[in-house]
């Protein structure tokens, strides 16, 4: 009797997911609602548990669900995100489209390796408290961001720097230069995560020193970093960077995530930037 129930529950599940599978569509808008092509306000529209949704997706936790959703949308990858609402102004949809529209998801969250909607957690809807501005813009890359052969000549240079960007040593704000395949490589660096022990070793290697020691996250640390108003005028160069360990050239590390084209005029994030201490 009890296998039968199971058998029972296990078909009337199977049927519910094939009536209502989970689907998830992602595209990028500009203005009052034209296509943007690669760099734009995320918008998503889908089925979860049967419940449909449209409209904007609302900020993300990380940039292993930007991945994601440029993979969604048609891309190989992410190459830089938007976060406020005085950044890419110039892409991102009106304010009054964007109202009229709302939001569709929130929280996607995703392990690196999402390749499918299965693999990924997100919720429906938005917060209480969500505006306009908290909607997501990316801009997506046709080229992956993995190493290949192409890539094999990408370099990084590390500065660490302190006050209006006076090279400080061992010890300072990371700077960043340098290109990975066609990218340019330019500006501080961001982590929405630690870095691995390995990863500051990489970036302490290319800074001309051999470990990574410590890394300092605020200005109330007392640690020597770039002057506040100095960062203004910076963009970052990585949203973030996982390097094996060993690693001696940036094609050999993994989730490298590039912020290319971001004018983060939003000061108060730039607080955050990474500065770092090698030995
Ligand atoms: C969007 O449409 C409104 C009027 O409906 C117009 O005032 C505004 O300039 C448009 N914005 C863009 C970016 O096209
Ligand atoms: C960033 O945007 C601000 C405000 O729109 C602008 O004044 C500034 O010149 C921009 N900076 C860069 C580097 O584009």
């Amino acid at each position: 009797m009890l296998r039968v129930i199971l058998v029972l529950v296990v078909a009337l599940t199977q049927l519910c997911t094939a009536v209502y599978p989970d689907t998830l569509r992602v595209w990028m808008e500009t203005g009052n609602g034209t296509l943007a092509g690669n760099y734009g306000t995320v918008m998503a529209e889908g089925v979860k548990n049967g419940k449909a949704f449209y409209g904007m997706v609302a900020m993300l936790a990380g940039p292993m669900n930007a991945d994601f959703l440029c993979q969604n949308a048609g891309y190989a990858g992410y190459l830089s995100t938007g976060k406020h609402e005085y950044v890419d102004s110039e892409v991102r949809i009106s304010s009054s489209y964007g109202e009229s529209v709302g939001f569709s998801v929130r929280e996607v969250t995703c392990p690196s390796s999402a390749r499918s909607l299965d693999d990924c957690y997100f919720r429906v809807g938005k917060y209480p408290n969500t505006d306009f501005s908290d909607g997501l813009v990316l801009q997506c890359s046709d080229t992956p961001t993995d190493c290949t052969a192409d890539y094999a000549d990408s370099t990084l240079t590390v500065s660490l720097q302190t006050g209006q960007g006076v090279e400080n040593g061992n010890i300072g704000s990371v700077v960043l230069s340098g290109h990975f395949g066609p990218n340019d490589i330019s500006g501080m660096m961001h982590s929405w995560t630690d870095l691995t022990p390995d990863t500051l070793d990489f970036l302490c290697r290319a800074a001309g020193y051999t470990f990574g020691e410590y890394q300092y996250w605020t200005y109330d640390s007392g640690a020597p970093r770039l002057d506040k108003n100095y960062v203004d005028s910076m963009s970052y160069g990585f949203e973030s960077l996982d390097c094996p360990a060993g690693a001696g050239n940036l094609c050999e590390c993994t989730a490298v995530y590039i912020s290319a084209r971001n004018n983060w005029s939003n000061t108060f994030s730039k607080y955050y930037h990474m500065s770092l201490k090698c030995i």
